[in-house]
């Protein structure tokens, strides 16, 4: 019999609960046909833990978390809680535990399925061939640098002070390299060098490291140029890695590509194997409570969970194998489908991809 691996489960707000509910049922789904075994301790987080503990990021919830092999997490946020203070916005959480776990490498793939190519906004021909993955540092840069307000001669000011060490970029670029290494072994390095000294010290680094990666192409680009670069030659891209603040502009447009944010699953790691997962999506207030919510992302950062923490290859291809098999027959939630009135809900795009499971 397999080991029991320990999953923290933190569904959050908004569409959270729902899409994880159905990421949950694929757990026990791959316990019965695989044989694996899953723990799963459930955490408050963000918003509703704001309301229930008066703090987005509980201790109870990041004890939970550290006591696990791997984290789950829905989404964070709504308007409830926009106009909060610093300390109480569900936002302070997830950049807390961020911190907290050490997940200094957040991984955000975007790739197109040929089924769902019209859902994007940019022309087929485009697209075409577009697989690539985001590396974005987490844990430093100037969401993690001191803040704070003073009296100016022209009124009050603001800092932010973005700051990296040689540390935390050589960790970050190793690992898109390592990443790189086990795909088409090409990495852009974003930055921007020409102005930042912050960026100097990342491509400095990157240029002092990249020896020991001969067999990985190497392209430095600057963040604006990327971003244009991204819409007229998207495929091109292999591994992008990039600082905190230019990797969380840089994802949405990538993930913006595929048209289908409702389909793209995150990984944050750190040293180790031990990761948290979730959908790149947020926690959509809108369509919140009504069941009609894609799960699909969230089921999906369940196979990179086997992949990248468990190395359950084999449950992980079974989930992606199983949900292009549901797109291809034609099934569709609503932010998904052409034809809005034939979309289905959240629990039944679930069932249809646990039934589709199997060895
Ligand atoms: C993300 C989000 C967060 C970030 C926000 C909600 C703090 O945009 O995960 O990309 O900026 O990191
Ligand atoms: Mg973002």
């Amino acid at each position: 019999m397999s080991e029991v691996k320990k999953i923290a489960v933190i569904a959050g707000d908004g569409i959270g609960p729902e899409v994880v509910a159905e990421a949950e049922k694929v757990l026990r789904k791959t316990e019965e046909v695989f044989g694996y075994k899953f723990e799963t301790e459930h955490g408050l987080f963000g918003g509703i833990a704001i309301d229930q503990k008066g703090t987005p990021l509980p201790q109870e919830t990041l004890d939970i978390c550290k006591q696990a092999d791997a984290v789950l997490l829905g989404a964070v946020g709504g308007p409830k809680w926009d106009s909060n203070p610093k300390e109480t916005r569900p936002e302070t959480g997830l950049l807390g535990i961020r911190k907290a776990l050490g997940l200094f490498s957040n991984i955000r793939p975007a790739s197109i399925f040929d089924c769902l190519k019209d859902a994007s906004t940019l022309k087929p021909e485009v697209l075409d061939g577009t697989d690539l993955i985001v590396v974005r540092e987490l844990t430093g840069g100037i969401y993690f640098g001191e803040k704070f307000r003073r009296d100016g001669a022209n009124g009050q000011e603001a800092v932010d002070t973005c700051v990296y060490n040689v540390m935390e970029v050589e960790r970050i670029v190793r690992q898109a390299f390592e990443i790189a290494r086990g795909r088409r072994k090409k990495l852009t390095s974003v930055d921007k060098a020409n102005v930042l000294e912050t960026s100097r010290l990342w491509r400095e680094t990157v240029i002092r490291i990249a020896p020991d990666y001969p067999d990985v192409e190497l392209e430095h680009v600057l963040v604006d140029n990327c971003a244009m670069q991204l819409l007229r030659r998207p495929s091109s891209f292999d591994v992008i890695v990039t600082e905190n603040m230019f990797g969380d502009i840089l994802s949405d447009e990538a993930a913006m590509l595929t048209g289908s944010i409702g389909m793209l699953s995150s990984a944050s790691l750190g040293e180790g194997s031990f990761g948290l997962y979730e959908p790149v999506h947020g926690s959509a207030p809108d369509i919140a409570g009504q069941g009609i919510a894609n799960p699909i992302a969230t089921i999906l950062s369940v196979a990179l969970m086997f992949r990248l923490t468990f190395g359950y290859n084999d449950a992980a291809e079974a989930i992606e194998r199983a949900v292009k098999e549901v797109l291809d027959a034609g099934h569709r939630t609503g932010d998904i489908a052409v034809d809005k009135s034939k979309a289905i809900g959240t629990t039944a795009m679930g069932d249809l991809i646990i039934a589709a499971i199997r060895k």
